[in-house]
């Protein structure tokens, strides 16, 4: 890399609620690393307080140097105005590599721009496949591997896939999962959490509840169907579900608000801060879910979790972790919920390199090129 006045310049890419997870402990690192200097750009994608102000808060992230203000939008309109907006912060900063994290628009992007500028790319969590091209991650996650310069990888699946897709080898790079060093940093903080005493429940008794893919929330059939398994499932264990603002408007556009009035034991409440869903998650006897970083995060705290998809890009949470990919059938679901609630629950192991070091092995290789 050609350095310029000596410092590294670095732009770290950060768009919506399960990005902040993966920037905290790479500027952290950075911090430590004179060689460097990076520059914080947050998108915008996610702008409501406790989806992105309060994990900067409780993740002690440095104050972005851009918020490009994007928002929401259409696919097309969201990932053309980030770019628009983020050509004008390269231009200006002219950095020597930019880093993106994950799957979201914003992640291909920001990378595209990148590409067409001639600047570096590094993309954590890099090779992750669901081969499921009707998830709108799905192409994100392939493009922007394929015009990245540095893969780095979670796990040793996610190489595999790179290779059969034809990238080049010494690219990529396999250092672990760098959201499982902000869990270790701050899981004994999240322990301190008020969370279940402000909900008024007891470990291990309430199932815990993410869920805003489009394909389950954007379908009213099948929300309705998922809205009457948990209406089953409420009535053996308390449900809590920290909702998701895509699917607080689905409910309310679908008429669904009653239906779950009658659900007594079914909590909702506002998107949760990093610390008390940790907490939450740690106490949980088991986890649903459509979100992709909380399944590895319950394979960490081996917490039994059942996806509710067809498919997972995270193959090694089900193939060494706790995962189990229900979908979104009704009898599958109640069956897996059975079976844990009488204590036949899958055992996990930990996969390898989720090991709390992971960003600092990203910048040891940053480094020696
Ligand atoms: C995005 C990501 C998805 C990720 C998810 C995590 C893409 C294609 N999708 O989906 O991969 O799993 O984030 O949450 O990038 N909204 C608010 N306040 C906010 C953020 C969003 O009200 O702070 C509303 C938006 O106005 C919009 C809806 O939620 O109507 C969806 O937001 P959007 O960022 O488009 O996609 P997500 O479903 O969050």
């Amino acid at each position: 890399m050609v350095k310029q006045n000596r410092k590294i310049k670095v732009i770290c890419v950060a768009a919506a609620r399960p990005n902040f997870m993966k920037v905290a402990p790479l500027l952290e690192e950075f911090r430590k690393h004179q060689e460097f200097k990076p520059i914080l750009v947050h998108t915008g994608q996610h702008y409501d307080y406790n989806m992105s102000s309060s994990f900067f808060k409780e993740l002690n992230i440095q104050k972005p140097n851009y918020n490009l203000g994007i928002k929401a939008g259409l696919h097309g309109e969201q990932t053309g105005r980030t770019m628009i907006e983020f050509e004008k912060v390269c231009l200006k900063e002219k950095p020597q590599l930019i880093i993106v994290v994950g799957d979201v628009n914003a992640t291909i992007a920001c990378a595209l721009v990148a590409s067409k500028l001639h600047i570096k790319i590094a993309h954590i969590e890099a090779g992750l496949r669901s081969f499921d091209r009707s998830m709108p991650e799905e192409t994100n996650r392939i493009l922007t591997d394929h015009i990245s310069d540095y893969l780095f990888t979670s796990c040793e699946d996610g190489g595999k896939n790179l290779l059969k897709e034809g990238i080049d080898k010494k690219k990529i790079f396999f250092v672990g999962n760098i959201m499982i060093d902000t869990l270790f940093k701050q899981q004994k903080k999240s322990k301190k959490s008020k969370i279940l005493k402000k909900l008024g429940i007891e470990s291990k008794q309430y199932a815990l509840l993410t869920l805003h893919r489009p394909s389950n929330v954007d379908n009213k059939k099948r929300l309705k169907t998922l809205l009457q398994t948990f209406n089953i499932i409420q009535k053996e264990i308390r449900i809590i579900y920290p909702i998701h603002p895509r699917t607080k408007k689905r409910i309310k556009e679908f008429g669904f608000e009653k239906y779950i009035k009658k659900m007594k034991n079914f909590i909702i409440t506002p998107p949760l801060g990093y610390l008390d869903m940790i907490c939450l998650l740690d106490n949980t006897k088991f986890l649903m879910t459509d979100s992709g970083g909380t399944q590895e995060e319950s394979t960490i705290l081996k917490i039994p979790c059942l996806t509710l998809r067809e498919n997972t890009e995270r193959p090694i949470t089900v193939d060494i972790g706790t995962n189990i990919i229900v979908g979104t059938n009704k009898n599958k679901i109640i069956k897996e919920t059975d079976k844990i609630l009488s204590g036949k629950n899958k055992k996990g192991k930990i996969p390898s390199l989720w090991d709390g070091h992971t960003a600092q092995r990203i910048i040891k290789i940053l480094k020696k090129d």
